[in-house]
């Protein structure tokens, strides 16, 4: 048997899946999807097949029209239950039908409370990485590919939302069923479904927003500019392939800020601030349709690839759109925040690496930034090497040689040595991607609009406060990279100085918040402790919750109040999220 993932039971030598037709009805009440999914395989297929499962309730498996034999044969705290098929018999197809669990670690089903309009529950998935094989049977490794069809039957109130072509709903009694179809061949962890109160407003002839009715026009205002993004992003990537563009505006209790889910980028609400401040997490999660959802990781040791050449693609279309000055206060911050995490993990820690070997490793547990920029910095030494001419063409040219594949870091470098030889003498590739920390000899980026940041900053740090005329016309990522460079701890009088002079109330902006608190915890400002609790309760998003969780953990009057405050706001929470804080809070001993 050969195991090419080690997150995943598969054994891509006994076959692949290449097609899926699904029929899924979704139970809100017992918060439960009913499926049968009838699998094509790439190749006729005898003796066994093994799936991936999470908790998943199997009712029935057939090929060729015969009961399979089938047994979960190996279990795993991490990678779930091995569904072994056995007895296949040159099979190019099967069937089985089945049940997810309450708890399916993909799925969110939220209680009417949790949403905007407060009057119907919604439904939302989250498949990356591992969590797909919770929702159905797969080979759950995203170097296997496949096409779908779905049809997907909800209450007639509610409307379904998948990552794929929506072609027909028609009505089922007290139902709805929608079909969707997905010619593009995808890898498990892009499965998507969100089911609710929905309306959808088009933004551009490809592009349009999915929201609950209470904040689309909010959402259609923010997004607007979403068609021109596309533009910019294919002179950059080359064709968009997926056909649509559009975003699904989630419930609070989103733990990502954006998911690429294709066609429909899965999205945190609070990225809708009212300044369309925050549209680069568009054009992150609109990159990744070449860089992840066309090109993509082999494994998920390779994640730098996916994320540090999205966010790559994201500065160059930020530059376009937003200039120069922005992108390069926002590589400023960047840095700014590689460097303070890769000191928090340690700087000889191997999570500092590119490639990072992950066997028994949970991806979301061991999730870190790093991947992100300290790829894009990688590829940006690429860029200087050769120049942004020949930079650009070598894009292309890898985007369309290995569109619909998946690549394994050293299929990556190969390739690069094929076209870009010089990059080899040039930069310590080898440094970069397997060793741990940041190399010395790089180039550092440079802005003028950080400059002046950090004029404010030097002189707060011998005394000085910032005026309001200093800070009023700053940029949001001005506030950010302050925010982020002030010292840990700083006078309690000086917090509420400063969430004065930088008018943080009226911006309302979530990722200032999660900034500012967790400094006003490390600087004991205990009055704060019921506002930011309020926070914690309403966001969802890991990178906001975090940082909080990790300031109160580290000092010493909010310590013991941690795990008093997951449990107050754990109901609100994704599973993801109470089971990162879980482990923190755990390996902190509370
Ligand atoms: N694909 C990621 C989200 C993700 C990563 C989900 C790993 C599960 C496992 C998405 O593209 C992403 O990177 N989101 C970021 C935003 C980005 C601008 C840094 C996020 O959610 O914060
Ligand atoms: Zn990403």
């Amino acid at each position: 048997m050969t195991r090419h993932d080690p997150h995943s039971y598969a054994d891509l030598e006994q076959g692949k899946i290449s097609h899926i037709d699904f029929r899924i009805q979704a139970d809100f009440e017992a918060h439960i999807l009913k499926i049968r999914a009838e699998y094509q395989l790439a190749e006729l297929v005898s003796g066994s097949l093994y799936l991936d499962t999470s908790q998943i309730e199997l009712e029935s498996a057939h090929a060729n029209g015969q009961a399979l034999q089938w047994e979960f044969d190996e279990q795993d705290q991490l990678l779930g239950e091995r569904l072994h098929l056995k007895g296949l018999a040159n099979a190019s197809s099967f069937t089985l039908t089945f049940a997810t669990a309450p708890e399916a670690r993909a799925l969110q089903w939220l209680p009417a409370v949790q949403t905007a309009g407060g009057e119907h529950p919604f439904l939302f998935s989250q498949c990356q990485a591992i969590h797909a094989r919770s929702v159905f049977p797969c080979q759950d490794t995203p170097s296997v590919r496949f096409t779908f069809t779905a049809e997907v039957e909800v209450p007639a109130a509610l409307t379904a939302v998948m990552a794929a072509e929506q072609f027909e709903v028609k009505e089922q009694g007290k139902n709805k069923v929608f079909q969707f179809k997905m010619p593009q061949p995808i890898p498990s962890y892009l499965f998507a479904i969100g089911v609710g109160n929905l309306t959808f407003r088009e933004l551009g002839p490809r592009t349009g927003v999915y929201a609950e009715p209470e904040l689309i026009d909010a959402a259609a205002w923010e997004f607007a500019e979403n068609e021109e993004k596309i533009v910019q992003a294919e002179k950059l990537l080359g064709p968009y392939l997926w056909g649509r563009y559009d975003l699904l505006i989630l419930p609070p209790s989103f733990p990502y800020g954006g998911m690429e889910n294709p066609r429909v980028t899965f999205l945190t609400p609070t990225a809708i601030l009212g300044t369309r401040g925050q549209t680069s997490l568009i054009t992150h999660e609109l990159a990744h349709a070449w860089t992840g959802n066309l090109v993509t990781n082999a494994t998920w040791e390779d994640f730098w690839l996916n994320e540090g050449w999205t966010t790559y693609a994201e500065t160059r279309i930020t530059e376009v759109l937003e200039g120069k000055d922005v992108a390069d206060l926002m590589a400023v911050y960047d840095e700014q925040r590689l460097i303070e995490i890769m000191e928090r993990i340690g700087m000889e820690s191997p999570l500092t690496c590119l490639k990072v070997p992950s066997k028994g490793r949970d991806p979301d547990a061991s999730f870190t930034i790093v991947p992100y920029y300290k790829g894009a910095f990688l590829i940006k030494e690429f860029e200087y090497t050769v120049g942004r001419e020949r930079f650009n063409a070598f894009i292309r040219k890898y985007t369309s040689t290995y569109q619909f594949q998946s690549l394994t870091t050293e299929a990556f470098l190969h390739f690069l040595k094929g076209e870009l030889p010089e990059v080899f003498e040039k930069v310590n590739i080898q440094s970069w991607i397997y060793e741990p920390g940041l190399p010395v000899k790089r180039s550092k980026p440079q802005s003028a609009l950080y400059d002046e940041v950090q004029e404010v900053l030097v002189a707060y740090k011998v005394g000085t406060r910032p005026t309001k005329e200093q800070v009023a016309d700053w940029h949001r990522y001005q506030i950010l990279s302050f925010l982020q460079a002030l010292p840990k701890q700083i006078p309690v009088e000086d917090c509420k100085y400063l969430e004065d002079v930088l008018d943080l109330k009226n911006k309302n902006d979530a990722n200032h918040y999660a900034f500012f608190y967790a400094i006003c915890i490390r600087s004991g400002h205990q009055d704060i402790l019921p506002r930011v609790e309020e926070f914690l309760g309403k966001n969802g998003r890991l990178l906001y919750v975090l940082p909080i969780f990790r300031a109160m953990i580290e000092s010493d009057w909010a310590r013991e109040r941690a795990r008093r405050i997951l449990e107050s706001v754990r109901e609100r929470h994704h599973q993801i999220t109470v089971h990162v804080i879980n482990k923190l809070l755990k390996e902190a001993g509370l």
